[in-house]
């Protein structure tokens, strides 16, 4: 990204007409029909795009159907495509909708909009609490048990569609009247249009502008103009019909008045970095088995994304029990540390955040409805002191330069720090207010529970061998653990020990927590605070601070200094709080705590995505190594099957959910939930293209 600072977003300014329908003040046009908004959706996006009936075909069993939308507004079309998916849908077929919005409702005025539908309520409450704060980029959300997905991109349709990955079976172009909102009906829209669709892809359409018909038929798709919604006399839809060499063909002329229009140039976005093209779907079905070493938070967010598209997922772990290493802590906070400016890591780690505490709001909910009671997330708030004289500066110039929305942080001061959080500060700092600690060992065990989750515990994955059309996954004496037809490695620093991945740049940082039992005297903490070392609020009376962070150190026992370094951590960040803990005299030998290893990688952001062959890569790429503004005409080389989700160092609950979704959309034919260049940060050949481009491979 060219830009300095993170992108902001300007939200919609309403007005309201005297049925109470929502007007844009910016572009004076309305959000839906007068006449009928519900029946308009019915008839325009959803009749004209084949729909409900297409959802009968199986292949939206193997994969989600998937609908993209230029404009989601208030919500209303997402809502009714929902409803109707739900009545006339098979039960095991899935939806999958993105929709891109440049100036999104406020929460506010969203809730007062879909208030209009009271047959919608139970729906539109489920988006009202899942509806994504004001911030650029994708933001995914489940609904019905992963069933229904929502990919609400916040961005400019042309930009963000230009970065999607995904295949589209419908689209809904709404947005406002061309005549009123010219900007958003670009050549870089149609030509997205075109990339992501595919033989048999729809499109449909409210208004019948030139501008629009010429578009998409220079995008390829046969256009029809037919009678519009109400008053409205035309309206537009298609198809894109390709022959056998993937050409698009015009079957019948078009609609009479379309003036001749040239083709839009194929978009071909892996050009300028071949080497992160995704490998091709290995078989397209979801009938599929896939094992999946390791059950820390990593290996159980994968299994549960992939088993909620249907695949038959085998768990397996060392242990007897999920979330026994890196995730093993009693609490864990759900953090992110920004940088200045907009790096990938920073980009990446705030889509990651805002993912992961939907997620876990919807986990612990989820949980609430069974008999299971526990507490497996608390967004009590997270503090991050400024502790250093370096990092006041450094949080000045952060706050300075960039504009988030209060809701997800904002700048405090030592004052206002030690009211939020029940204790004196001394220092000011930044306040995430929806953030918090989770139960990551208890969250990993729920996880891993499915019914297209088989667990294996007890048994250590020694080797990977390529059979048949998969893997064969070997114990110590070489005695085949079980057949899969896909792996993906989610063993954190382990996952060196397998000869496809041994050449990983990561390192493992040993760290050590510290449990404290409270009294009737201790104060009460009332939000997290990160300093160098972090202290959640009390679990059932025990406190849990840290965290060591020692490289090229496999020590497994936990370690007195250690403890000593944690207390010390704590008392020279929050004096008066550790002084009222009356830890001066304890004993640390005698107290409890945990010691894990992180996995981290190189540039701190998780390996995930596709296994590279090293020396396969090496070879191809070779002409890097000599001038790297030379692109190789090349394709990656990928073992077939085999996939990594791995490396997420400190940050594991900010990252390891949004990764299961990366590694979910590339094995299960779904759209990504991250623009493309964050997606190929994330790829773990990454390693071997800088190595080369730096001449140190
Ligand atoms: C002390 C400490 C404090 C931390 N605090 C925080 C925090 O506050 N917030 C935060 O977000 N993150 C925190 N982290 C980081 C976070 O814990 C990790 O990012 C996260 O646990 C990584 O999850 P994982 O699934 O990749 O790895 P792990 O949880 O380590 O899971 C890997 C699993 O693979 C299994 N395994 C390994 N090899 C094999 C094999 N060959 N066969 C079978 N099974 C195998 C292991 O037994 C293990 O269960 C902390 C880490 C430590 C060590
Ligand atoms: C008619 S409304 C869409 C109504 C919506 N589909 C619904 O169900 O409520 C048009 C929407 O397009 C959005 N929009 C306008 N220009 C855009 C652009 N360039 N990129 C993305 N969205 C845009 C507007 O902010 C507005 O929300």
């Amino acid at each position: 990204m060219a830009n300095n600072h993170y992108q902001t977003l300007n939200q919609a300014k309403l007005h309201w007409d005297e049925s109470q329908r929502p007007i844009s003040q910016a572009f004076d046009d309305v959000y839906f029909s007068k006449a009928s908004g519900l029946d308009e959706t019915r008839y325009v996006f959803l009749q004209h795009n084949g729909l409900p009936e297409r959802w009968q075909k199986t292949t939206f069993i193997h994969r989600p159907f998937v609908i993209a939308e230029t404009g989601f507004g208030t919500g209303l079309n997402f809502l009714c495509t929902w409803q109707a998916f739900i009545q006339h849908a098979p039960e095991d077929a899935r939806l999958h909708f993105v929709s891109v919005e440049k100036f999104p409702l406020n929460i506010n005025d969203l809730e007062q909009s879909l208030a209009l539908w009271p047959e919608l309520k139970p729906l539109a409450d489920q988006l009202i609490a899942a509806y994504p704060l004001p911030i650029p980029g994708f933001h995914r959300r489940h609904f019905d048990q992963g069933r229904v997905q929502l990919t609400l991109i916040q961005g400019d349709a042309s930009e963000c569609f230009s970065s999607l990955e995904s295949r589209v079976d419908a689209w809904f172009l709404d947005g406002f009247a061309p005549a009123k909102n010219p900007d958003m009906w670009t050549p870089e829209l149609f030509q997205s249009i075109r990339r992501l669709s595919d033989k048999g892809t729809t499109v449909a359409t409210f208004t019948a502008a030139g501008i629009v018909r010429n578009g998409l038929k220079a995008a390829g798709f046969e256009v029809k103009k037919v009678k519009g919604f109400g008053h409205k006399r035309h309206m537009v839809c298609g198809e894109l019909i390709l022959d056998a060499e993937g050409q698009a063909v015009q079957t019948v002329n078009p609609a009479p008045d379309v003036v001749p229009v040239e083709p839009l140039p194929l978009a071909k976005p892996w050009m300028k970095t071949p080497w992160f093209k995704p490998p091709c779907t290995v078989n397209h079905s979801n009938k599929q088995h896939i094992a999946i070493i390791g059950a820390g938070i990593a290996g159980t967010t994968t299994a549960q994304a992939l088993a909620r598209h249907g695949f038959n997922i085998t768990l397996i772990e060392q242990h007897d029990q999920a979330g026994k290493e890196g995730s093993g802590n009693r609490q864990g906070v759900l953090y992110i540390k920004l940088g200045t400016e907009p790096s990938s890591h920073s980009r990446f780690y705030l889509s990651g955040f805002e993912f992961s505490r939907h997620y876990f709001n919807n986990l612990q909910k989820q949980l609430s409805r069974t008999d299971f009671k526990e507490l497996i997330w608390q967004a009590c708030g997270v503090l991050q002191l400024a502790y250093t004289e370096k990092e006041v500066k450094r949080q000045k110039r952060f706050i300075e330069r960039n504009n988030f929305p209060d809701m997800l942080l904002k700048a405090v001061t030592a004052e206002q720090a030690s009211e939020l959080s029940g204790t004196p500060l001394q220092q000011s700092g930044l306040w995430f207010p929806q953030a918090g600690w989770a139960r990551p060992d208890i969250i990993c065990q729920q996880l891993s529970q499915h019914s297209n989750i088989k667990r294996v515990t007890g048994q250590f994955v020694d080797k990977l061998q390529p059979a048949d059309s998969g893997w064969s996954l070997l114990d110590k004496d070489g005695k085949t653990l079980l057949k899969a037809d896909q792996v993906i490695i989610a063993c954190a620093a382990s996952t060196k020990h397998f000869a496809q991945t041994a050449w990983l740049p990561t390192k493992a940082i040993r760290g050590q927590t510290t449990y404290l039992q409270t009294t009737a005297q201790t104060p009460e903490l009332k939000t997290v605070v990160c300093h160098e070392g972090y202290i959640a609020p009390a679990l059932d009376n025990t406190l849990c601070l840290g965290a060591s962070f020692n490289l090229k150190d496999d020590e497994k026992e936990l370690r007195e200094s250690d403890q000593q370094h944690n207390l010390n951590l704590l008392s020279e960040a929050m004096p008066t709080f550790a002084g009222q803990l009356n830890h001066s005299g304890v004993d640390t030998g005698t107290l409890s705590g945990k010691v894990g290893f992180r996995c981290a990688s190189p540039d701190y952001v998780p390996l995930t995505g596709p296994a590279p062959v090293y020396k396969e890569m090496l070879e191809r790429f070779a002409l890097l190594r000599h001038d790297a503004t030379k692109v190789p005409d090349a394709a990656p080389a990928y073992y077939p099957g085999l996939w990594l989700n791995t490396g997420h160092g400190s940050r594991g609950l900010a990252s390891a959910p949004l990764c299961a979704e990366v590694l979910a959309a590339y094995i299960a034919e779904q759209p990504m939930p991250l623009e493309r260049e964050l997606v190929n940060a994330l790829q773990p050949s990454r390693f071997i293209i800088r190595g080369l481009i730096r001449d140190k491979l």
